[in-house]
């Protein structure tokens, strides 16, 4: 098969790229990105040297692009990853969120139309239910949550997801949604929580915790998503969501301090600055649809996924301190300055 893999020079996309491979070597990769600042092309590396994959720089927007590649590829599978991700980003300027992360989709979703596809698959998160209160830790999101979203970031995904549901019921795409929690692992950009503390603890540098560190976030190690998505894409029932997640929650503080220990470093470089606006409090996914449908559990527990992060941050510190050397060291002190 011939599978198309946007936002592949991305965090989750390209662990996904590397299981691909891996997994099925009868199938091509064809990884269309066109690296943004999240994109780092050096995370493919190893898989440009293998001859059943290719890169494609290319906006998903791109209407002309778009339809070349069909043409050219003529994909079975193309399973979207591609999108601003980033909350603090949504929140600072908002526009290139709705332009990636709806109208991106809906190029791709035309395209699929116009040349015919077996499957698209929409890689969504569980931002779009909202958030739960601390203090109901017997509630989850079940994929029968009303979508709630509070971040333009998390809207522009919801939006999305309305658009390739519309699409199966209109135009009977064959489609799929997954929505998961938040991952951590490797090639995880250091803009975010966990691998943003490693970097700065590393260096000595205070870890700004927003408001007093008590939200909740629900942690999956970034390979069991990528299985999960194998998964739905081949054999998950069209027109259907399927939430995905491992029940392990922890408060931000919690994931803080795990990582000070782990790196023998001291909690008062913990800084508490001002929250995050419309901050999320809780994330909690029920994950047993795609238990009972498919079989998918998580594999990795969190303390050893978290023992593993830390030690591929450690032993992988050109590619991250490359990040930090370029544009990203401005986009920190736009974003950290005045608070
Ligand atoms: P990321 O920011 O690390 O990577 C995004 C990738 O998409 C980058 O390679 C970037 O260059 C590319 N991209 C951005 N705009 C593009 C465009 N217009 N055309 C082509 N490529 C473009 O993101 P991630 O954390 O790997 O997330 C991947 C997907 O998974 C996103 O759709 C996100 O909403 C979803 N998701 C993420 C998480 C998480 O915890 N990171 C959890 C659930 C769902
Ligand atoms: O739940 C899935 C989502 O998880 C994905 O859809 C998003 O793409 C992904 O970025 C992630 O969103 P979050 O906002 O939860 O992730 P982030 O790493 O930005 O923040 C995690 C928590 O840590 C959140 O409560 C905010 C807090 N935080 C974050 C940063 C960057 C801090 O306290 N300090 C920080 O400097």
């Amino acid at each position: 098969m011939n599978i198309i893999v946007t936002g592949g020079a991305g965090f989750i996309g390209s662990n996904f790229i590397y299981l691909e491979l891996e997994e099925h070597p009868e199938d091509r990769i064809i990884c269309l990105d066109n690296l943004t600042y999240a994109g780092n092309l050096s995370t493919l590396e190893e898989a440009m040297k293998n001859p059943n994959f290719r890169f494609v720089k290319a906006d998903i927007a791109d209407i002309e692009a778009v339809h070349k590649l069909f043409e050219e590829e003529h994909p079975n599978i193309v399973v979207n990853f591609a999108a601003e991700s980033h909350v603090d980003r949504s929140i600072a300027d908002p526009s290139i969120f709705l332009q990636t992360n709806v109208i991106g989709t809906g190029v791709m979703m035309d395209a699929c139309r116009k040349y015919g596809i077996k499957r698209y698959h929409q890689v969504s998160t569980d931002e779009v239910y909202g958030d739960l209160s601390l203090d109901r830790t017997d509630l989850f999101f079940t994929e029968d949550t009303p979508i709630h979203a509070s971040s333009p970031y998390s809207s522009s995904k919801a939006g999305a997801d309305l658009l390739v549901l519309a699409y199966y019921r209109t135009f009977k795409l064959p489609v799929s949604i997954t929505r998961c929690s938040n991952n951590y692992g490797p090639y995880h950009f250091p803009e975010k929580l966990i691998p943003l503390m490693i970097s700065r603890a590393l260096a000595d540098e205070s870890l700004p915790v927003y408001g007093k560190g008590e939200n909740v976030r629900d942690w999956l190690y970034v390979e069991d998503h990528c299985k999960a998505i194998d998964l739905v894409m081949r054999k998950g029932r069209l027109g259907e969501v399927y939430n995905i997640g491992g029940h392990n929650e922890r408060t931000n503080l919690e994931v803080v301090k795990t990582i000070l220990r782990e790196l023998g470093k001291p909690e008062n470089l913990i800084t508490f600055v001002t929250d995050r606006h419309g901050h999320d409090r809780r994330y909690a996914i029920d994950p047993t649809k795609i238990y009972n449908e498919l079989g998918w559990l998580p594999e990795t527990k969190y303390d050893d996924g978290i023992k593993m992060t830390i030690q591929w941050y450690l032993d992988n510190k050109k590619w991250w301190e490359d990040i930090l050397s370029g544009e990203y060291t401005r986009y920190f002190e736009r974003m950290y300055s005045r608070r």
